[in-house]
């Protein structure tokens, strides 16, 4: 054995040794760049070119790349603990950071995040079951719906939903074909509910509840606000209505927040700017500070008739990981900065100044700016989270010029744009802009500058 010296390697001759080493993951083109530092919303690469972190970090670095108290957090954590299992331990660790005090601890991160969750319930109503990543964390809500909505064995997700990989959470995902290419289903995913972003749509999802037996429907997992489907905001009347619905048939409410949640479109939650309330939240992503695995999930006893946690039996649900120490110190420092940072707030103020920016690149194939019948871009998504889709004159997706944009935006001078894809190539292309929630104007002003270079450079 030996580490081999990549560094006598090019960056051609060390992404081909890459690419046959390592399995494809997500993937949909080579590998081009080779990244060797970030800080903030900054990422440099092997040859010292500077990029805006636009969606890259598929909404990981929250706030932004190595903040320093989360920095000084994971140092100070070094010095006290290394690892003991969260699962079958408790831990209190107390931790100093820039002259503050924090206490590190499951119980203390479960106080925090709970009432964000479920604003003006009673924290004993509540409970917290730690997590890993966001999968499967979504995997073990609908573990803890079967447990409680016993006998109802279906689960409906959105059309071109995204719930990750891993065993029930790759049930309920349809973005694309090749997530379930040669999987074998457990039978608990019913059909398809159209995401109500129109009456239309709403109509078909109702429709579509008057044909399945909703007396067999545990629970309805949804992303309140589609990442991999496309960027896609509902109509929230709409919303509202469809999740009351399900709501009168007994039907869990569990909103995936894992990409749109803490903080991202204004509120702590996407699910929070409509009107009914969750019986289970998830969380993970950002929820690490960016640069652990870390995931969460809040629910309402209620689910369980308040019965004593004797229905989540010792050992029902655990694992090595869920809980570890140095992941729930990021998660306490990340909210914390959150709330003095002012986040939140920030990310509605700065999601405005997104959307003017990207409005200013949607001409409508019908507006009388543009010539007769052009190509043309939708504006998709909310808060900081919204995207491009790219559309043929005639309406139909237009996956190459996306892709094209995609290249010249990493390409931008003097800074480059990372951004990445998201929907579907044959139903809507979109470019994902999902900056950290530090992001600032100057930033958004960098991404106008690389998008007016980029949307029509080699246009196909
Ligand atoms: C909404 C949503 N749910 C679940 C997941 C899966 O999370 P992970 O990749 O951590 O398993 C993702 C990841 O992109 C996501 O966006």
């Amino acid at each position: 054995m030996g580490i081999k010296p990549f560094s006598l390697m090019d960056d051609e001759l060390f992404l081909e040794y890459y690419h046959q080493i390592v399995a494809p993951t997500t993937m949909d083109r080579k590998l081009e760049l080779v990244f060797e530092r970030a800080s903030g919303t900054r990422l440099w690469d092997s040859r010292g070119k500077e990029y805006l972190e636009f969606g890259a970090s598929v909404g990981v670095t929250g706030v932004g790349q190595l903040h320093p108290k989360i920095v000084e957090m994971a140092a100070k954590m070094l010095e006290k603990i290394g690892f003991i299992e969260g699962t079958g331990f408790a831990y209190r660790v107390p931790v100093t950071v820039a002259g503050k005090p924090y206490e590190v601890s499951n119980a203390a991160l479960a106080d925090t995040i709970l009432p964000l969750m479920f604003p003006g319930r009673a924290l004993r109503d509540l409970r917290f079951l730690p997590e890993i990543t966001g999968g499967t964390a979504i995997n073990a809500s609908v573990k803890l719906c079967m447990k409680a909505n016993t006998g109802r064995r279906y689960f409906l997700p959105f059309e071109r939903a995204f719930h990750g990989r891993h065993g029930y959470s790759n049930e309920l995902t349809n973005s694309k074909e090749i997530q379930k290419k040669g999987y074998v289903f457990s039978g608990t995913v019913q059909n398809q509910v159209p995401f109500p972003d129109s009456y239309e749509s709403m109509k078909r999802a109702f429709e579509l509840f008057h044909r399945i037996p909703m007396g067999d429907v545990n629970a309805f997992v949804l992303e309140y606000l589609q990442g991999e489907g496309g960027f896609r905001w509902p109509n929230v009347q709409c919303m509202d209505k469809l999740l009351k619905s399900l709501r009168s048939h007994g039907i869990f409410i569990v909103p995936d927040e894992i990409q749109s949640g803490l903080g991202r479109t204004g509120k702590w939650f996407a699910h929070q700017h409509g009107n009914v309330a969750p019986d289970v939240v998830v969380v993970s992503k950002t929820f690490g500070g960016g640069i652990c695995p870390v995931a969460g999930i809040g629910y309402d006893r209620a689910m369980f008739d308040y019965k004593d946690d004797s229905i989540l039996e010792t050992g029902w649900h655990s694992g090595t990981w869920p809980g570890y120490p140095f992941g729930t110190a990021l998660a306490i420092m990340f909210l914390d900065i959150m709330e003095e940072e002012h986040l939140v707030e920030n990310a509605e103020k700065m999601g405005k100044n997104l959307t003017e920016i990207l409005q200013k690149y949607c001409i409508h194939k019908y507006d009388s700016r543009a010539d007769d019948l052009v190509d043309y871009c939708v504006r998709t998504g909310y808060g900081l989270m919204q995207g491009l889709e790219f559309r043929k004159y005639n309406g139909e997706p237009h996956p190459e010029w996306r892709n094209v944009v995609l290249k010249n935006l990493r390409e931008a001078d003097p800074i480059g744009i990372l951004a990445s894809g998201a929907g579907h190539e044959k139903i809507n292309p979109v470019i994902r802009f999902e900056p950290s929630l530090t992001v600032t104007k100057e930033d958004i002003d960098c991404l106008d500058n690389a998008l007016s270079q980029a949307l029509y450079k080699n246009k196909p």
